[in-house]
């Protein structure tokens, strides 16, 4: 099936050409120690992975500083106190000839109540009514804690370099403290952080700056973008397009599109694809993205079917297809799709059966984060598990989660 274009080899600016046009999006797997280090089960998952056959697998998030994590689980990346397992986790990831990248974060006011001793954004702005009970209203940074962070994101991803990860990703998008910076909602500064579009993204370039000192000219440094929050008053299109473009001048190896925040979570396809070969959420941005600039570009969310991602890749409007859930209940999908077969599952609507409890928006999330464990254990994905079974053990697991990460504090 080599005709077909997700066979294609991409070639980046820096680092190896990746193998083919499929790429894992990053997906937290939530599976370190309570205290936040390299577990062998997240080493295994990646053994699993390292024969899905995609191109490009982005490690889940992983956090940039101890006091700031954004769930239960995260890996934290300060230090080289787990380098052994760091390598492990890298080689087993990167076995199967895929690149390896890790993708870094910090969550800025997105973690919730307990979690952190306590929550920092650049303004002290409250979540809306539906989330204000789970998350605390964060305390603003200081220009020295905001050049502290910087610095934190360079020396998580030359760490990443030195246990040999092929590239990072800063995490940009879903509303995280990069997304905060960005967006005039939750950004409110008046200082050199922000007022105008130029200093709200002044952020996210001087990380990249950092970022790009510490692990020199020839590694590969992306990052997670979204095309717009959806929320009212927050980061839009068009400033959104100005930060790509601001990322390209400044030599950015990759922008991958998606979009959202945990209020507004866009990411998991809350708006209807115009048809089915443009069932990705955020094709006609990626589109306007590819008029004006010529970095390679990925996309991600709701791609499902062959002929969805073969359309955008043929149009020229993208040089990566993102696959996120279906990873997590089929980790050969992108194999099989590299084959011309279509995927075995397909990633559906789920519901507990109460609406009340869809509602809350965590549901995918937990759900998915429990096929991943799943795999950590060397077990298979169950595509068809109950929904509610996984929200009422989740509840039980975050809460014991937020209790050890207290007592550790303590
Ligand atoms: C369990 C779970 C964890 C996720 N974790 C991350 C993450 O750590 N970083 C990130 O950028 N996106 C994360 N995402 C979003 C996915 O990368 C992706 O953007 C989203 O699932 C849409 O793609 P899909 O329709 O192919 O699933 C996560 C999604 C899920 C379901």
């Amino acid at each position: 099936m080599s005709e077909l274009l997700i066979n294609q080899p991409l070639p980046l600016a820096r680092g190896p050409a990746l193998k083919n046009r499929l790429a894992k999006s990053a997906l937290s797997e939530a599976l370190g120690s309570a205290d936040n280090r390299v577990t062998p089960q997240l080493v295994r998952l990646y053994r699993r992975w390292a024969t899905s056959g995609a191109g490009l697998l982005m490690t889940g998030n992983v956090m940039i500083d101890r006091r700031a994590v954004g769930e239960p689980g995260n890996v934290v990346l300060e230090d080289d106190r787990d380098m052994a397992r760091l390598r492990e986790w890298a080689a087993a990831g990167s076995a199967g000839g895929s690149a390896l990248w890790m993708q870094i974060n910090h969550p800025g006011k997105q973690a919730p109540r307990g979690l952190n001793r306590e929550n920092v954004s650049p303004s002290a702005v409250p979540f809306g009514p539906k989330l204000a009970p789970f998350f605390p209203v964060p305390r603003a940074l200081t220009q020295t804690e905001i050049e502290e962070i910087v610095r934190r994101y360079g020396n998580t991803a030359a760490l990443a370099k030195e246990a040999g990860f092929g590239g990072v990703q800063l995490h940009g998008a879903h509303g995280y403290l990069i997304s905060q910076f960005l967006s005039p909602h939750h950004n409110r500064r008046e200082d050199d952080w922000g007022g105008t579009a130029v200093k709200r993204r002044r952020f996210v370039i001087e990380v990249y700056r950092e970022v790009r000192r510490r692990v020199g000219k020839d590694f590969p440094v992306g990052i997670k973008l979204n095309s717009a929050d959806f929320q009212r008053g927050g980061f839009t299109e068009a400033e959104s397009l100005g930060v790509i473009k601001a990322l390209a001048k400044a030599g950015i190896d990759l922008i991958e599109i998606s979009g959202g925040t945990y209020e507004e979570p866009a990411m998991q396809g809350l708006r209807k694809a115009s048809s089915a070969a443009r069932e990705a959420y955020f094709l006609e941005f990626a589109e306007k993205v590819r008029a004006q600039v010529k970095v390679p570009l990925m996309v991600t969310g709701g791609f499902r079917s062959l002929a969805g991602m073969e359309a955008p890749l043929r149009a020229d409007a993208l040089d990566l297809v993102g696959l996120g859930r279906i990873l997590a209940i089929e980790p050969d999908a992108p194999a099989r799709l590299l084959r011309g077969q279509e995927t075995r599952h397909r990633v559906q609507p789920l519901s507990t059966g109460f609406k009340l409890l869809d509602g809350f928006g965590s549901l995918e999330v937990t759900w998915y984060t429990r096929q991943l464990h799943r795999m950590g254990r060397g077990r298979e994905p169950v595509p068809d598990e109950s929904a509610l079974k996984s929200f009422v053990l989740d509840l039980r697991s975050k809460g014991v989660g937020i209790l050890k990460a207290r007592r550790l504090r303590a």
